[in-house]
């Protein structure tokens, strides 16, 4: 992410992709559930009802909708059960024609063309969590709770949201009883995470996610939390500052697998430079927030933009997504 000191590293059994999983794959519509106001809720299986690829808590997969549009959603089912995946879709008030597509068009056995999943939010293991929600965010944290409870962690959930009728998934929530702190907003005023928080510990993991004031009023809380405590997930890309925003440059990127060298051009990604050169390459949601177009970088020193890497993997250089980062440097080799 563009500003994230304190995202946790990844765990060393939680990888960021199952690259195997990304091909294309339609599913069907096996429910549609209303999970809230404005909150739909899909249960997706395979047609013939084999089994789905394994995921695990703070998974998302990409949904390719029949507009054209490419929209990554959480999975909030029970990550034993091989044969279905589920998601929650909250309907934005200013849709971009995403949400208010699977709102409006998808229903029961409707065709679904997915693909992943894929983790960029792994629930890491600790003998204590702080799980914060704000909204729709409750999705990658439902699973995550479910885990931490069958693990025999010690947990707690605060969970924010407009009015408690916006509020998806109360029910599964409900066997956890004090464990959780459900607060409506137009009930309780805004979440005390100072509160739900606390001082800092070096035995206690937070992972959050939701809206980017709560994300960043999270973040703020756990400044001076050891380093790693924090991990969290956007719904949308940090908007740059500093550095970040200022005018890029052109520089030349060198393609060692296809054996191509490329300009960059200041007011283009790397990404659409080496699509245009016909270069396969995956990609999504084409704004630094999904993972997907993460590059092993071989030479050169990348000029991270996005809003999915943590500050050690940022700086080690050894990957970038190319849909928005840069180079410091006139000059990138990358593993394309
Ligand atoms: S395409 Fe989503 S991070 Fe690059």
């Amino acid at each position: 992410m563009t500003s994230q000191p304190l995202q946790a590293p990844r765990a060393p059994d939680a990888p960021r992709s199952f690259p195997a999983d990304h091909e294309e794959v339609t599913l069907l519509v096996d429910a549609r559930i209303d999970a809230a106001d404005g909150v739909v809720s899909l249960v997706l299986r395979h047609p013939n009802g084999g089994p789905l690829p394994a995921w695990a808590p703070g998974a998302h997969i990409d949904v390719l909708l029949d507009n054209g549009l490419i929209r990554q959603y959480s999975l909030c089912g029970n990550p034993a059960d091989r044969a279905a995946w589920q998601i929650g879709v909250l309907l934005e008030p200013e849709s971009r024609g995403g949400s208010s597509y699977v709102h409006d068009r998808i229903r029961e056995g409707s065709a679904v063309r997915v693909r992943g999943p894929r983790n960029t939010f792994p629930l890491r293991p600790a003998q204590h969590h702080r799980f914060v929600a704000g909204g729709v965010g409750i999705t990658p944290i439902l699973a995550m709770v479910e885990a931490a409870e069958a693990a025999g962690a010690d947990w707690r959930l605060l969970y924010g949201g407009r009015t408690r009728a916006s509020m998806a998934f109360l029910d599964r929530l409900a066997p956890y009883g004090d464990r959780v702190l459900i607060r409506p907003q137009d009930e309780y005023g805004l979440l005390d995470l100072a509160a739900f928080i606390g001082p800092p510990r070096a035995d206690t993991l937070v992972h959050a996610c939701g809206p980017e004031p709560l994300l960043r009023a999270t973040q703020k809380q756990c400044a001076d939390w050891p380093a790693g405590t924090l991990g969290i997930e956007r719904f949308a890309p940090v908007r740059p500052t500093g550095a970040e925003a200022a005018p890029s440059a052109s520089f030349e990127v060198v393609l060692t697998r296809s054996g191509r060298t490329l300009t960059v051009p200041p007011d283009r990604s790397v990404l659409d430079v080496v699509e245009e050169a016909g270069v396969p390459v995956l990609f999504s949601c084409r704004e630094g927030t999904c993972g997907t177009c993460e590059t092993d970088v071989l030479e050169g020193t990348p000029d991270h933009r996005d809003s999915v890497l943590d500050e050690d993997e940022r700086a080690t250089g050894e990957t970038m997504l190319i849909c928005v980062s840069r180079s410091c440097g006139p000059r990138l080799v990358l593993d394309l």
